[in-house]
């Protein structure tokens, strides 16, 4: 029997969301090393439900690190300067005056285009609006689930081509915008560069298989002509972000939320300005997608 179907938890209390995907953990103190009971039934957790709130736990910058290390080594994170004095940490912030979409305000699953993209983010809610700056979650796995078993047979070789070059290339949203951002984006030439992942990819903890794709950074179908892959792709887009798929969570101050960027896209919704949003963010490395 598979250990994530069937642990029972001792140390920690999980609240799952509607269908499963999302929960809410309390009765773990992140701002001191896990004992091996309580991060194994942490990382239970998180392979069941890909996207665990913590609430009440307002971790300081090298709180927020060090429980990043245990659940894994940091990412590579491209494109945004890190804070000074902490490499491994980014400053999501938008000011009262900034009036352009927020940052990650696109459905995407984080660094895509990397040969070996992050298996998790970890954000901490440092500053949250009265209102809006809530962030969607799109169920990859459950959307794979129900697709029908042609779609899968037809989905199943296909390769996606991944790329920075909307987000962070010279000609993207983001070079036009630097100087009406408060965050210190990157816009590099290599971020034109391409990487190719299977549109279909299996979780190496669940051996669940969830679509690898998103809008923001699958810019076509290997040997697939692009007026022929953006149809796809859109119809796919228009699937996976139907309701049923998705979990809107919303912030409170003091909050850390780890996902599985390997089964999951996410969205950072606007509705707040006038309003600073902080937050801090670490990456924990994956593996080649297969
Ligand atoms: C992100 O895509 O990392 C930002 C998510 C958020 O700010 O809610």
């Amino acid at each position: 029997m598979s250990p994530v179907a069937e642990a029972a938890y001792r140390t920690i209390t999980v609240k799952p969301r509607a269908h499963g995907f999302g929960a809410e953990v309390t009765g773990a103190d992140l701002s001191r090393p896990l004992d091996a009971a309580t991060l194994g039934e942490v990382r239970t957790a998180w392979a069941r439900h890909a996207v665990l709130s913590f609430p009440n736990q307002p971790l300081s910058l090298d709180e927020l690190e060090a429980f990043t290390l245990q659940i894994g080594p940091f990412g590579d994170d491209p494109y945004v300067a890190p804070m000074p004095g902490h490499p491994n940490v980014l400053e999501v912030r938008r000011e009262p005056d900034e009036t352009l979409s927020p940052f990650g305000g696109a459905w995407h699953s984080d660094w895509s285009f990397q040969a070996a993209p992050p298996a998790a983010t970890i954000l901490r809610s440092e500053v949250i609006p009265p209102v809006g700056g809530d962030t969607l979650f799109c169920d990859a796995a459950r959307a794979y689930d129900a697709l029908d078993e042609a779609t899968k047979a037809q989905l199943a070789p296909m390769k996606a081509v991944h790329s920075a070059s909307r987000a962070y290339g010279p000609k993207s949203q983001y070079a036009r915008e630097l100087d009406q951002r408060s965050m210190p984006i990157i816009v590099s030439p290599e971020a034109d560069k391409t990487c190719v992942h299977p549109l279909v990819r299996t979780h190496p903890v669940t051996g669940r298989k969830a679509l690898f794709i998103s809008p923001v950074y699958t810019v076509g179908i290997e040997g697939m002509a692009p007026n022929a892959a953006a149809p796809l792709l859109a119809g796919l887009y228009q699937h996976m972000t139907q309701d049923q798929f998705i979990y809107r969570h919303v912030w409170r101050e003091g909050m850390v939320l780890i996902w599985d960027n390997r089964c999951t896209m996410h969205n950072a919704m606007g509705g707040y300005d006038g309003h600073r949003r902080v937050m801090h963010r670490t990456t924990v490395a994956g593996e080649t997608p297969v």
